[in-house]
């Protein structure tokens, strides 16, 4: 099994993105780290641990990292994920002990230890992970692949007309990260927002009553339900489709383009700059990231209901 840390913001499509890690039998979750994103810190790190709860997985340790985006006030995603962020499906938070270790130090230890061997996969802001490479200049060295979901190159944003969230959410760090040579995989919204899972594919999770299988229904049919997703005829698995590509990579074609963030411009704030040559606005990127531009959709909406639902 792969060894996979998850770092998002949860949030609906991150819990069904958590879920799909552990039901996989693929990737091995050895830590939830949480940032301010879709929710405030605190509200993420709860909602990962209903989740782990609800897996019965709390031997995943879970650390809370970053509360604010680098140089940024905060932004959450409002209404969407609803006031608890995770559609009001009202789960019990567990009782743990306070582990004591920052996301940061988590995820650090985690790497050096078994250094090579660790997919991360990111699905919030990218601060937590600006700031571990801040303090560990070789993590491009010591990490397998570093799954990404976030940007829009050739698609309009969803948080502007320019910019996607998580990329929005905190340019600085997410520029720091695609300007590196870390082994990125960047899953945008030109194909998130293909995967769209429709009214009839949810009433499949709704036959299945399992507990897993109850809290998803509940939970996407708040999320299919907002008006900006009502109008898309169902709700997009953004970071359930990072998830996939850690999994299996021919859910998805990717080509090698450099990848840079706007920060300096309030109009096109956040906008993900992409080409084939390191020139102009893309002169200080490292290196070439794989970004994924088309998505077999059906088959990796087919794998998100039968893995969530399995038993
Ligand atoms: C991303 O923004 C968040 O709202 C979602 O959880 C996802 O990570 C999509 O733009
Ligand atoms: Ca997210």
């Amino acid at each position: 099994m792969k060894k996979m840390i998850y770092d998002g913001d949860p949030g609906i499509d991150d819990a069904m993105a958590i879920i799909l890690a552990i039901k996989s039998g693929v990737l091995d979750l050895k830590a939830i780290t949480t940032v301010a994103g879709n929710v405030p810190l605190e509200k993420a790190t709860k909602n990962a641990l209903k989740i782990l709860n609800l897996t019965k997985r709390l031997d995943i340790p879970v650390a809370a990292g970053m509360p604010s985006p680098l140089v940024r006030e905060l932004l959450t995603s409002g209404p969407i994920h609803g006031e608890d962020g995770l559609g009001g499906t009202k789960l019990p938070l567990p009782i743990t002990e306070d582990k004591c270790i920052g996301a940061l130090d988590l995820t650090i230890a985690k790497i050096l230890n078994r250094p090579g061997e660790f997919t991360v996969v990111a699905c919030g802001p990218l601060t937590n992970l600006a700031e571990i490479y801040s303090k560990l200049p070789d993590f491009g060295e010591k990490v397998n692949d570093l799954v990404i979901m976030g940007g829009a190159i050739n698609v309009p944003g969803n948080v502007s007309p320019h910019a996607e969230f998580n990329i929005y959410g905190d340019p600085e760090a997410a520029q720091i990260i695609l300007q590196s040579d870390l082994p990125i995989t960047l899953v945008p919204l030109d194909v998130t927002m293909k995967t769209i899972l429709t009214p009839d594919d949810l009433e499949q999770i709704y036959e299945v009553r399992t507990p897993v299988a109850e809290f998803a229904y509940n939970a996407l049919k708040y999320y299919q339900n907002v008006p900006k997703h009502k109008k898309l005829g169902g709700c997009p698995l953004h970071d359930p489709l990072a998830v996939g590509v850690a999994i299996d990579e021919s859910f998805v074609k990717t080509r090698e383009l450099y990848v840079n963030v706007v920060t300096d411009n309030i109009i096109t704030l956040g906008k993900t700059l992409v080409g084939e040559e390191n020139r102009g606005e893309l002169e200080v990127c490292a290196s070439k990231h794989k970004v994924c531009l088309e998505v077999d959709v059906r088959r990796f909406i087919r794998f998100f209901i039968d893995t969530i639902t399995a038993d």
